[in-house]
């Protein structure tokens, strides 16, 4: 984000105004149809700390272009509401005191219609600010595209966080209608081991478009040969490791893994339960069997560990996954995102080529190895925005890739998600390598 190195986007003119506009008001919208199924009441809740209220969400993100775009480039902008910012700051020292993050589900009012409101207002100043696109500097374009990613991070975040909200609901509501699961595969294409070279290779953002700033800066590093298997883990796969027993013996797990399954009881990943015998799983679209032949998901980087330590195998790198990646240039077409609709991760059709890697893009975030640090070259932007990044860089694993939650033109090969070692909530899943 906001490299001095590198010109995010040209200077301003004004057929780049309507092109800002037409794709600033289409991630915009996305927002607000994700939340169209829910009830008022269901964007109110915040059932553990790291789920945020829709409603919350939904403000939220306007606070981020009224705080960083409006307020600092349209003359005479008048804040919509002068409490907002201490109700809808996420985390930035910077910019003052806050709503405690764990007290966010308390925030009855505003009600949801006066965060609609907000959401218009602060959409018909910016169509004015965005009108001006040819007087503006350089700098508005960067932290302009940096407010559609953070838009589109949030956006992620409103799928995970509404599913996780409706299954701590008694009545288990679906958030869409159950869809038909019967001519998906059952069976997933046979793992095959890919190689990959080693030696030198170069990791990081290196194009001309965006990227965060945790993707600077690019450089060398050295990794050795190794194997990546060429799809994700299937739940089939991983119910054999909860079928021997893995769960219930320490010899698999991390010690601070081990402590965590016995405290909290884990058997299985979360959202699985058994009903007459069957595991089934808490999806978008309600209660349903578990495919065998599609990738598990909501797992603990603990838990893909511990697989990985059954399996006799291990997690990659991030620095593998990325020259993997490189190496065989996946395709987006070859995952499910967002855009989908679908809210789960995708089964391969059984015949897809063995010989190929499946599913690095989409489907679900692939823990690794990694912990999550700053890049040698790494430099956090100045003034607020530098607590974007750059501040969570302890006591957190790399995943790489994007999810079916993961809005397409959001990922790149470069991209560095992080979550702490226990987080089940968002779409993460396993890849092996040796
Ligand atoms: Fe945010």
């Amino acid at each position: 984000m906001l490299p001095d190195s590198t010109a995010l986007l040209s200077a301003p003119t004004a057929s780049a105004s309507t092109s800002w506009l037409t794709r600033y008001h289409a991630v915009r919208h996305q927002s607000v149809a994700l939340c169209q199924p829910l009830l008022p009441e269901d964007t109110v809740v915040q059932p553990m700390l790291d789920v945020s209220p829709p409603k919350w969400h939904l403000a939220h993100m306007s606070w981020f272009f009224e705080t960083f775009l409006l307020r600092e480039y349209l003359p005479g902008y008048t804040l919509f509401h002068p409490e907002y910012a201490y109700l809808f700051n996420s985390y930035y020292n910077s910019l003052g005191s806050r709503v405690n993050r764990a007290d966010r589900g308390t925030i009855s009012r505003p009600p949801l219609a006066d965060v609609y409101a907000y959401r218009a207002y602060v959409d018909e100043h910016m169509a004015q600010l965005l009108a001006t696109a040819d007087t503006l500097p350089p700098a508005f374009a960067e932290v302009f595209e940096l407010g559609l990613q953070h838009e589109q991070q949030h956006q992620e975040l409103l799928a995970t966080d509404i599913k996780y909200i409706l299954s701590t609901s008694p009545l288990a509501p679906a958030y869409l209608p159950a869809i038909d699961q019967a001519t998906s595969h059952e069976a997933a294409p046979p793992v095959a081991w890919l190689p990959v070279p080693g030696g030198v290779q170069r990791i990081g953002y290196e194009g001309t478009g965006f990227c965060f700033d945790n993707e600077q800066a690019p450089h060398d590093t050295y990794i050795t040969d190794f194997e990546l298997q060429n799809r994700l883990v299937t739940n089939g796969e991983f119910l054999e490791f909860i079928e021997a027993g893995a769960y219930a013996d320490f010899r698999y797990w991390l010690g601070e893994g081990w402590d965590l399954v016995q405290r909290e009881g884990w058997q299985a990943p979360l959202y699985w339960v058994q009903k007459e015998g069957q595991w089934h799983r808490f999806t978008h679209h309600g209660l349903q069997p578990v495919n065998p032949a599609a990738p598990v998901t909501h797992v603990s980087f603990y838990e893909a560990d511990a697989y990985a330590n059954w399996r006799g195998h291990r997690l990659p790198t991030e620095q593998e996954w990325e020259i993997a990646a490189r190496h065989f240039q996946p395709e987006t077409a070859d995952g499910t995102f967002l855009e989908s609709g679908l809210y789960d991760p995708q089964p391969l059709a059984p015949d897809a080529d063995p010989t190929q890697c499946h599913q690095l893009l989409g489907d679900a975030w692939e823990w690794t190895y990694s912990a999550y640090h700053a890049y040698p070259g790494y430099q956090r932007t100045a003034g607020a925005l530098g607590e974007y990044n750059g501040k969570f860089m302890v006591n957190q694993l790399v995943l790489r890739g994007g999810s079916c939650a993961t809005p397409e033109s959001h990922i790149r090969l470069t991209y560095r998600n992080f979550f702490h070692a226990d987080k089940r909530w968002q779409f993460t899943g396993i890849r092996l390598a040796r």
